[in-house]
């Protein structure tokens, strides 16, 4: 298979459309088999619950080419068991986690030309999504649903790759204390936009949300959850019911424990403590594991010893360990890697 001109090292993450994508439509009940088709666009009425309430979950995974030449993929099982946790929430029908990861597999096989190579430092991203199809006026949810899967080649999510970013504490709330925080929920995203074009024109690179009860812990970015090391070398992150269940987030934790014989805190973050961390990121599927090097609290600045030049050596640390992983250079848990080609 021959790969597709494209220059590999310097993708952002941006959508760049590719050959084959994955639908499947449930109707009078029942998903349909589902195909591998070409066209990128749909065509829905102008009264589909997606447009009209906001009936559409999401996932996000990676495709990664191995050292040896493989195709992979990074844990989907736990992606489509998400995607049912996010269906049941918004009463919409589960796509079948057996074949949310075939149909996975299916797509980037088909995209193949598409995986970034080996050391080029971008990725794969495979976005599967579900959103309710047929009229619905009357604030209910649809009958008939749509799921797809795309996936575009991407690089860094942060400009600047892996140099530390700057965040703002922000005074936007993302998400109830029993509302949608912890589903991967289009709406959680669209609520979010004003609050990161605001941080944006500020100068900041994401947002830290608090919990919006007590607004004095921390609870996550728009588009990944926290991970802090201590002086005395501990991951400590958050512990929250309204924060997404971030797989990277969860697989750090293991390779911390069991690669690196880290101690580990899955607990409540106060604002007022993160003075005291050694080290901060921010983790998930797009973001890898990024470094913050300052927090800005309303005009205090909260800066991480380990400084704006380079991620903090212990996350560094985390952050190989983990795409050690992801590209076959180190042996993964059982059952972590799904190899697709
Ligand atoms: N938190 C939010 C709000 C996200 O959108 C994401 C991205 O998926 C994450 C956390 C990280 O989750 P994961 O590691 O499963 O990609
Ligand atoms: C992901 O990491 O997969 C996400 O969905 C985050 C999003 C902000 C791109």
């Amino acid at each position: 298979m021959e790969k597709k001109q494209l220059d590999w090292s310097n993708l952002g993450f941006g959508y760049i459309q590719t050959d084959a994508r994955f639908v499947s439509n449930y109707k009078d009940g029942a998903w349909d088999a589902g195909a591998v088709v070409t066209d990128a666009n749909i065509v829905l009425n102008e009264c589909a619950g997606v447009f009209q309430y906001a009936q559409t979950i999401f996932e996000g995974l990676k495709a990664y080419t191995t050292e040896d030449g493989h195709i992979v993929c990074f844990r989907p099982d736990l992606n489509a068991a998400r995607m049912a946790d996010s269906a049941r929430r918004l009463e919409m029908p589960i796509f079948p986690e057996d074949r949310f990861v075939d149909a996975v597999v299916q797509v980037v096989k088909e995209n193949a030309a598409y995986v970034p190579p080996f050391g080029s430092g971008a990725t794969l991203y495979i976005r599967p999504y579900m959103m309710g199809t047929n009229p619905v006026i009357g604030v209910k949810p649809a009958d008939e649903y749509m799921f797809r899967i795309f996936v575009t080649p991407v690089g860094p999510y942060f400009k600047g790759g892996a140099k530390p970013l700057t965040i703002k504490v922000s005074d936007f709330d993302r998400a109830a204390p029993n509302g949608t925080g912890h589903i991967k929920a289009g709406l959680n995203y669209a609520m979010s936009l004003h609050a990161i074009v605001t941080a944006h024109e500020e100068g900041y690179a994401e947002n830290m949300y608090l919990d919006p009860q007590t607004r004095t812990k921390v609870e996550e970015t728009g588009g990944a959850n926290f991970i802090f090391i201590t002086k005395d070398n501990k991951l400590v992150t958050p512990k929250s019911s309204s924060i997404l269940p971030s797989i990277t987030r969860r697989s750090l934790i293991y390779v911390a424990q069991h690669y690196l014989g880290m101690e580990v805190e899955e607990r409540e973050v106060l604002l007022d403590e993160v003075k005291n961390f050694a080290e901060c990121g921010l983790c998930g599927t797009a973001a890898v594991i990024s470094p913050v090097g300052k927090i800005v609290d309303h005009g205090k600045e909260i800066c991480l010893p380990s400084g704006m030049d380079e991620m903090g050596p212990v996350t560094k640390k985390l952050y190989d360990t983990l795409t050690g992983i992801q590209m076959g250079k180190l042996e993964a848990p059982e059952g972590w890697i799904k190899t697709i080609l």
